[in-house]
């Protein structure tokens, strides 16, 4: 049985600085979802080090903290039945290359660098990543 679940989403500062935050927030609630919570910040680097402690080894670890502290983001939680998984799908891929047209990586990005939207790959993650962004 599909359950509500609450997911942690955030429209990366590429994404914020081409004014696509609107278009993006329109998917999501149109796909049925909630916006529980919503604020636009800029992240520090520790924040973003934290985030993506699991990619700390790879080579664009360093560009990718440079990225995700460029500009604004707006972080959000957003609710729904099976939230975590349903935002997955309407992102789209990792690498806006392989994501599917309709997505919004296949639609608003070309870039893996800049893939315009980040989401909680599983429940227990999300829990973590509203509490470290939402406190
Ligand atoms: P990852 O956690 O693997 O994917 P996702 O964001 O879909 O959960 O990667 C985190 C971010 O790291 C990804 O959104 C963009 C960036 N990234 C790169 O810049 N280059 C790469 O080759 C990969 C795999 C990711």
């Amino acid at each position: 049985m599909p359950a509500i679940e609450q997911t942690f989403i955030m429209i990366k500062p590429d994404a914020v600085r081409d004014r696509k935050t609107g278009q993006i927030i329109d998917r999501i609630e149109r796909s049925g979802l909630t916006i529980e919570k919503m604020e636009k910040c800029v992240l520090d680097e520790e924040t973003v080090k934290v985030h993506y402690a699991h990619l700390a080894d790879k080579p664009f670890f360093p560009s990718l903290v440079a990225f995700m502290t460029s500009g604004p983001v707006v972080k959000m939680v957003v609710s729904g039945l099976s939230a975590v998984s349903k935002m997955r799908t309407l992102m789209g891929a990792t690498n806006p290359l392989d994501a599917a047209p309709g997505t919004i990586r296949g639609d608003f990005a070309v870039d893996v660098n800049a893939n315009v939207i980040h989401g909680s790959d599983s429940l227990e993650n999300a829990a973590i990543e509203i509490e470290r962004f939402f406190g």
